[in-house]
């Protein structure tokens, strides 16, 4: 049996989204790239490189895209720093602008490990962009390059992001509401 949905309180919803979307892409297209690549992050950022992808082609981009799949060990809702690779990027990384996309930059060691990994791979030029960052939680040293909103510290879903896969397909970024009563609605305030 599944675990019944509980209410997400909304902390940035689609219009919110949408409108940084666009001012992220015009921000990554003004830096002047060549031949870019742009790298998501499985399967968190899924939702947010799709809408960001399009962000960068309306901003005159056209980037070609690959998927890295890493898991970030956790237990329950807290990061242990191991960070393994379940699907390595397919496409020649070297020499080439890669944009790094992931949706939330928490204690730092899933984009630093993706960073590196690209890096070693021969990337001229690795960028990062990340959705969400929690600011003070990071273990390790790096700033993502394109932020999309300072998030408070929460643990927080939807919009590509999961509790215990659960909560992925909400269009908005959310906070779940552990102590609802009324377990079967979204998007509550
Ligand atoms: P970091 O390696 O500690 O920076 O954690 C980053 C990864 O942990 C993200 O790519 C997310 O997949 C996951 N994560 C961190 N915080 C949250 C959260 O509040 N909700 C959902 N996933 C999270
Ligand atoms: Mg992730």
């Amino acid at each position: 049996m599944t675990t019944p949905p509980r209410r997400v309180r909304v902390l940035f919803d689609e219009t919110a989204i949408a409108r940084r979307n666009e001012e992220l892409a015009a921000e990554i297209s003004a830096v002047g790239t060549e031949n870019l690549l742009v790298v998501a992050v499985l399967k968190g950022s899924f939702m947010f490189a799709a809408d960001l992808l399009r962000a960068l082609h309306r901003s005159g981009l056209s980037p070609q895209v690959e998927f890295v799949h890493l898991s970030s060990y956790r237990t329950g809702t807290v990061s242990t720093g191991q960070v393994e690779i379940l699907r390595d990027v397919q496409s020649e990384v070297r020499g080439r602008d890669v944009l790094l996309v992931d949706d939330i930059l928490e204690s730092g060691r899933t984009l630093v490990f993706a960073k590196d990994l690209l890096m070693a791979r021969g990337a001229k030029r690795v960028m990062t962009t990340v959705l969400l960052e929690k600011p003070g939680k990071r273990a390790v040293t790096i700033d993502a390059d394109f932020v999309g909103f300072a998030c408070p510290d929460a643990f927080v879903v939807g919009y590509g992001m999961d509790a215990a896969h659960a909560y992925r397909q909400l269009p908005f970024v959310g906070v779940v509401d552990f102590d609802s009563s009324e377990p079967d609605l979204f998007g509550g305030t």
